[in-house]
């Protein structure tokens, strides 16, 4: 085989260039500014290897998040593995209805529930380092990866495995919380996009309640009330024709000022409310 070099692989890789080059800096190790300065550079063939075999991966459909072991999201870089679903921008829109209702209160309690990498816990901890996070999630392997997060980047999050409020069974966290928050699985067991595109790699338990999709909205929604302080919230996120049935469970529950919020394709995405 001819001495390949950065231009030519990116160019027969089949893939978009976007994605080809930022595969091929994971694979060498550097950064676009360099793949830019040493376009016609010979690659050896371990390089080429390296490249071929997340191009591959790739192009069978595996997300670019699992391959590079890594997702940006709220401007934080989080580690990703095939245990958690990938973080999603949609999802900062809750991380931040969350921080406007912490705002003004301190050393506030906070729940996340169904954490998976650990996402909205972190990103939450470290906006808010006086807060007091609690991250749950029914999968082990999921808290490990959360954890991680929180330890590489440095945020005050404690994690605690377990079926929704049963992981707050354990010895030492709080009672009670000024915010819930939760994106849990709220794709229906019948919906044919689970086996499309990226969500055919990713955890099943993180992206379907194996039902009709609303199981775990209405199971943490019963359960809330419990675990709040008056004046407390709770904001759900959920699917993109769900704001409706989700905030008419709240309402039934006794939430007030029930409201919805729109992600960045301005739908429906996030519906909550107060004690
Ligand atoms: C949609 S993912 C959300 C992950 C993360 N919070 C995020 O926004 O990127 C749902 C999470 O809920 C967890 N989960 C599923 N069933 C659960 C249960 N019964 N109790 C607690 N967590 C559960 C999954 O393991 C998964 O991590």
């Amino acid at each position: 085989m001819a001495a390949a070099d950065v231009r030519a692989l990116i160019a027969s890789s089949g893939l978009p260039v976007l994605e080809a080059r930022v595969l091929l800096g994971h694979a060498l190790q550097v950064n676009r500014a360099w793949l830019i300065a040493h376009d016609t550079d010979p690659l050896t063939d371990e390089q080429v290897s390296a490249y071929q075999q997340l191009a591959e991966r790739r192009r069978a459909g595996e997300p670019v998040a699992y391959l590079l072991g890594e997702k940006e999201f709220m401007g934080h870089t989080f580690r990703v593995t095939p245990s958690v679903l990938i973080p999603r921008a949609d999802t900062e829109v809750l991380v931040e209805t969350a921080l406007a209702d912490l705002q003004g209160k301190t050393r506030p309690a906070v729940l996340d529930m169904g954490t998976g990498s650990g996402a909205i816990a972190v990103s939450l901890a470290l906006a808010r380092p006086d807060a007091d996070v609690i991250a749950t999630d029914v999968s082990a392997d999921a808290l490990a990866v959360a954890q991680k997060n929180a330890i590489s980047l440095g945020a005050r999050v404690r994690c605690a495995q377990g079926s929704w409020f049963d992981a707050l069974n354990s010895a030492g966290v709080p009672a009670v919380y000024d915010v819930i928050v939760s994106n849990p699985p709220y794709i229906s067991s019948s919906d044919a996009h689970l086996d499309q595109g990226d969500l055919r790699f990713e955890p099943r338990q993180a992206l379907t309640d194996f039902r009709d999709g609303l199981e775990a909205v209405r199971i943490i929604v019963a359960g809330a009330k419990q675990y709040l302080n008056v004046g407390g919230s709770l904001w759900l996120e959920h699917g993109w024709d769900q704001a409706a049935a989700v905030r008419e469970l709240l309402v039934a529950a006794g939430f007030q000022r029930v409201s919805s919020r729109r992600d960045l394709s301005d739908i429906e995405r996030i519906s909550g409310g107060y004690l």
